[in-house]
């Protein structure tokens, strides 16, 4: 059965004890996160951070939303805040192409999509390959898109949830990282169902960056692994 009861558990489940992660980085994990909007997931790293909890820097934010209060969240953190308004730009690529000469500006080792609304194209993707998150507030492959919480809803699911994944070319594809389950109650209208969602976001995504943190994450053939942390059975 589903243990609902703990939306977002421990990753220690998920770890297998066969191979021990080798390579301790020395430094912090360096992220760039991409927003669009109220950015309470930027929030929760930027929070978890603080608390210890997440061995790593946010070195820049950028938004495609001028209007994102994620900005405003990042400028009180004292994180750099970049907006680029999509419509400034050619096309897609060039619009990418701006965005990665502002990510290159600092040291950024993992990008990580905060609720950024737009499809990333190769020219982000190639220049880090496999180092690109990003949430979704589904079950995956359930309820791809941009209206998840809505559409679960309206499927009378039981059971959705988050996921994070590495982002590929396709919305809401690529190999799954780590999945968190949240019910859906009776009497759930979206906001009510939205709000539980976030609190399991808001904890998962964390825990996945400090497992890439402690060099934890292997990709092979499309699938994800985590490793076991050294000495631990
Ligand atoms: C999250 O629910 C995430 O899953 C989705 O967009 C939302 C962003 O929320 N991709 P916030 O901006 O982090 O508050």
């Amino acid at each position: 059965m589903l243990d609902t009861s703990s939306p977002a558990g421990d990753l220690k489940a998920f770890a297998t004890s066969i191979e021990p992660a080798k390579n301790v980085p020395r430094e912090k994990l360096q992220l760039g996160i991409l927003i669009s909007g109220g950015g309470s997931n930027l929030q929760a790293i930027i929070d978890a951070i603080a608390a210890g909890i997440l061995d790593a820097e946010v070195s820049v934010v950028i938004s495609n939303k001028s209007d994102a209060y994620g900005l405003e969240r990042a400028k009180a953190a004292g994180i750099p805040a970049i907006c680029l308004n999509p419509k400034e730009f050619i096309d897609k690529t060039a619009f990418d192409s701006a965005i990665l000469q502002e990510l290159q500006k600092y040291p950024v080792d993992w990008v990580v999509m905060a609720g950024y609304m737009r499809l990333i194209t190769s020219t982000i993707l190639d220049a880090y390959p496999n180092k690109i998150l990003n949430l979704h507030p589904s079950l995956l492959p359930s309820f791809a898109g941009a209206y998840a919480i809505r559409d679960a809803l309206a499927a009378n699911v039981r059971i959705t949830g988050v996921t994070v994944h590495i982002a590929n070319e396709v919305f809401d594809e690529g190999p799954i990282i780590a999945q968190r389950a949240v019910p859906v109650l009776q009497d759930d209208d979206y906001d009510s169902l939205a709000q539980r969602i976030h609190v399991a976001e808001h904890k998962l995504y964390p825990e996945v960056l400090q497992l890439i943190a402690e060099n934890r994450l292997t990709i092979k053939n499309g699938k994800v692994r985590i490793l076991a942390l050294e000495g631990s059975k």
